[in-house]
C-alpha cells in the first residue's frame, strides 16, 4: 500500500525532511476553544476519551487549524488501567485518580475483556484515517509501562513517583510482574490501533527521570524493549518513537536498547547532545512549552536554535513535552510558521 508523501512517517523511515514536519505533544487540548466546546458537550474526559465521534472531532481540530504534518489519536495513557477496571476518574484540577493496586491486586490482574473495553478508541483511529487528509500521518500511542504503573501504584500523579520507587524496592516479583503484564497489553493495544488505520506509534514514558541508572534499565528500557519487540514480530513494518522524559545521559543507549525507530527528546536535552543521537537516527523535540505560553522572542529563538541545530538531519519538530492550557492559539500558528520557513 502506498503511503502518499507522510512526511512524518518519512523522517521515521531515516529520511531528512525540509523543513521537518512538526506536530505538537497534546496538541488538542484545553489551549483551544474549540477542544473545551467538545469536551463540555462530550461530559467527563473519560467519555470523551470513549465517544468515537467526539474523540475524533478533537483529534482534528488541530488539524484544520494548523495544518500539522501528524494527528495524534486523541485517548489517554490511563485508559489502560480503566480497562483493568482500576476505577479511574480525571477531576477537574485534581488530574487522574484511581483504586490504587497491592501485589494482591497484581497477581489477579487479567488480559480478558481489556480489548473490548477499549474498542470505541480503536473505532477512532478507523474513523480518523477515513478523515484525515491523506497525507497526515496518524500516531497512535500508549503509555510506557512504567509511567502507567506510577499511577496505578499511587493511584495519583505524584512529583517524583515514590510510591512506585518504593514499591518496586519492596516488592520487586510483583513490580515485574506488572510491568511484564503492562508490556504484554500495551503491544496488544498498539497492534490493534496499527491494524485500524495508525501510521505509527508514540510510547510516553513521561515519568522515566526520576529513576536510578539499574531501574532505568529494568523499568524504563527492558518493558518498552518487550512492547516494540511484540509489536514488530507481529507487524514487521510498524514504527516506534520512545519518549524517555528527563532520561538525559541515558538516552546514549535508549534507541538501541529499546529498538526504537526515533526517539523523543525534552528540553533539557542539549542540543549539542541532541545533535550527537541524531547520528544513530531520527530525533523528535524538544521546544520548551513555555516558550510557547511565553511567545515573542522567547519562542522565535528557542525554535531557531532546534532547526539550526538539527534541521539538518532526520527531525521531527515537537515541543519537549504535551503543550499546556495557558498557550496562546496565535503563539501556536507563529510557531508553525516559523518552522515551515526553515531551509
Ligand atoms: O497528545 C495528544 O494530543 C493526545 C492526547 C493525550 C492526552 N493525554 C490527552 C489528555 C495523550 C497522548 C496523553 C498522554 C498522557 N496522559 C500522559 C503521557 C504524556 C504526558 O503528557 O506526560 C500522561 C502522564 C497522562 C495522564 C494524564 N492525563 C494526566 C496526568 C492528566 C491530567 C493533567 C492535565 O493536563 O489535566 C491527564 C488528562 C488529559 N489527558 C487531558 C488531555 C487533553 C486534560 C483533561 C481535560 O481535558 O479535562
Amino acid at each position: 500500500m502506498s503511503t502518499p508523501n507522510r512526511k512524518v512517517l518519512d523522517v521515521l523511515n531515516g529520511k531528512t525532511v525540509t523543513p521537518p514536519p512538526i506536530w505538537l505533544m497534546r496538541q488538542a487540548g484545553r489551549y483551544l476553544p474549540e477542544y473545551r466546546e467538545t469536551r463540555q458537550k462530550a461530559g467527563s474526559f473519560l467519555d470523551l476519551c470513549y465517544s468515537p465521534e467526539f474523540a475524533a472531532e478533537v483529534t482534528l481540530q488541530p488539524i484544520r487549524r494548523y495544518g500539522f504534518d501528524a494527528a495524534i489519536l486523541f485517548s489517554d495513557i490511563l485508559v489502560i488501567p480503566d480497562a483493568l477496571h482500576r476505577n479511574v476518574t480525571f477531576t477537574e484540577g485534581h488530574g487522574p485518580r484511581m483504586d490504587p493496586i497491592d501485589a494482591d491486586g497484581i497477581a489477579k490482574l487479567s488480559p480478558e475483556g481489556v480489548m473490548d473495553h477499549l474498542k470505541p478508541v480503536i473505532e477512532t483511529v478507523g474513523r480518523l484515517r477515513a478523515e484525515l487528509p491523506a497525507e497526515t500521518t496518524l500516531l497512535g500511542f500508549c503509555g510506557a509501562p512504567w509511567t502507567v504503573a506510577t499511577y496505578m501504584i499511587a493511584g495519583h500523579g505524584t512529583p517524583d513517583q515514590a510510591p512506585a520507587r518504593l514499591f518496586a524496592y519492596r516488592y520487586p516479583e510483583a513490580f515485574k510482574r506488572l510491568l511484564d503484564f503492562l508490556a504484554e497489553v500495551s503491544a496488544d493495544y498498539l497492534v490493534a490501533q496499527i491494524d485500524a488505520g495508525a501510521d505509527a506509534v508514540q510510547i510516553f514514558d513521561s515519568w522515566a527521570g526520576v529513576l536510578g541508572e539499574a531501574e532505568f534499565e529494568a523499568f524504563a528500557v527492558r518493558p518498552v524493549r518487550r512492547i516494540i519487540d511484540l509489536v514488530k514480530s507481529r507487524r514487521p513494518n510498524a514504527k516506534v518513537i520512545a519518549f524517555a522524559k528527563g532520561a538525559g545521559i541515558l538516552l546514549r543507549r535508549y534507541r538501541q536498547d529499546t529498538n526504537a525507530d526515533a526517539i523523543g527528546l525534552d528540553w533539557s536535552v542539549p542540543l549539542s547532545f541532541a545533535a550527537e543521537l541524531q547520528k544513530d537516527g531520527p530525533v523528535q523535540g524538544n521546544l520548551d512549552p513555555m516558550r510557547v505560553v511565553a511567545g515573542g522572542a522567547p519562542l522565535r529563538e528557542g525554535i531557531d536554535a532546534i532547526l539550526q541545530a538539527l534541521g539538518n538531519g532526520p527531525l521531527i519538530f515537537n515541543l519537549g513535552h504535551g503543550i499546556t492550557p495557558q498557550a496562546d492559539p496565535q503563539h501556536v500558528t507563529e510557531l508553525v510558521a516559523q518552522v515551515r520557513s526553515f531551509g
